[in-house]
């Protein structure tokens, strides 16, 4: 594996900053559960797996510290609100019967393990549904920056690429963070999987020349009915999906189910500052007081979902899980 998002050492955890990718590749020293808590809203750590296990050696740094357990579960719970994987991963370290810091760590690298392990299993279904040579479109980044490794719907295409099919990659450019661009460019570049790099806007295109074969997208909530919340942007991809006649599948492991909703108009989803559309590498591109909406996330309907993909299966509509 040549991609982590973070790395324990000791008692402190490194952080490679995605804020500065790809220009630079500059690792973070966070030492207190509030250094991560930044991390993660600041998005120096993003993608909904990543940032679970990031909360999940949060909490080991403030047992290290003798934080008390809740007020950091707290604080921590409170850094970003859509991806289900935040309060998954601190709930579970909360439930542990001891807070004692060697077994908090031992719990948090069983979190980061365990989400490698299901996104080699999630690669291994989703590549069963994937033909030789087909372009495949993908949205955000989902890959090993994203996860603790391998990634979710990157998982599926870098299997599929292992396994010798083909495939050839558009990722949409991902306005207006550009994890598209800067992320998933940065990766595919690195495995050396074939791909054009797209503005978001250039989907519906490619689909009517012909172009796609299928579209993957990974999800930072999912509930009971199958709908998913994911990047903004990926329910137009999936309307444009169906109207083309293209498969639109969401990769996405046990972690990202939230099963007490029964449905998407549920999930809470977070809007984010002005700034990351007024300005471009912090260059104003838009006039003074421009007014914004901003919600970093939207929710696909479950029946606009071909498939969703699991460490343990693959699941098709209607949706039972
Ligand atoms: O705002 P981000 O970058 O945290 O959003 C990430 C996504 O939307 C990903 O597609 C999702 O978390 C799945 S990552 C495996």
């Amino acid at each position: 594996m040549t991609i982590r998002p973070m790395i324990w050492d000791g008692r402190i955890l490194r952080m490679l900053d995605q804020r500065v990718l790809p220009t630079q590749e500059s690792w973070l020293e966070l030492k207190s559960s509030a250094d991560v808590v930044d991390a993660i809203k600041t998005m120096a750590v993003r993608g909904a797996p990543a940032i679970g296990v990031a909360a999940a050696y949060g909490m080991a740094l403030a047992a290290l510290h003798g934080e008390d357990k809740d007020k950091a579960g707290a604080k921590l719970a409170a850094s970003r609100p859509t991806a289900v994987n935040l309060f998954w991963a601190i709930d579970r370290i909360k439930s542990m019967p001891t807070w004692e810091f060697e077994t908090v760590l031992a719990e948090a690298k069983a979190i980061e393990a365990e989400d490698l392990a299901m996104n080699h299993a999630i690669g291994r279904h989703g590549a069963e549904l994937i033909g030789h040579g087909w372009s495949i479109l993908t949205v955000c980044n989902t890959g090993s920056l994203a996860t603790a490794g391998h990634g979710t719907a990157f998982g599926v295409i870098h299997t599929a690429h292992d396994d010798g099919k083909q495939i050839h990659v558009y990722s949409c450019e991902t306005r207006p963070r550009q994890q598209g661009l800067r992320l998933t460019a940065y990766e595919l570049l690195k495995e050396g999987i074939p791909f054009h790099s797209i503005a978001d806007g250039a989907a519906a295109s490619l689909m009517r020349a012909g172009k796609l074969d299928c579209v993957i997208a990974g999800a930072d909530r999912i509930a009971a009915n199958g709908d998913a919340a994911n990047k903004i942007g990926t329910y137009s991809l999936a309307v444009l999906a169906r109207h083309h006649g293209i498969p639109f599948f969401i990769a996405a492991p046990s972690s990202t189910f939230d099963l007490s909703l029964a449905s998407g108009d549920e999930i809470p989803i977070e809007e984010r500052s002005s700034s990351e559309l007024t300005h471009i590498e912090g260059v104003q591109v838009a006039p003074d007081r421009t007014p914004v909406y901003n919600p970093a996330f939207d929710v696909t309907p479950g029946d606009l979902i071909d498939a969703i993909i699991t460490e343990t299966k693959v699941f098709s509509r209607p949706y039972a899980f």
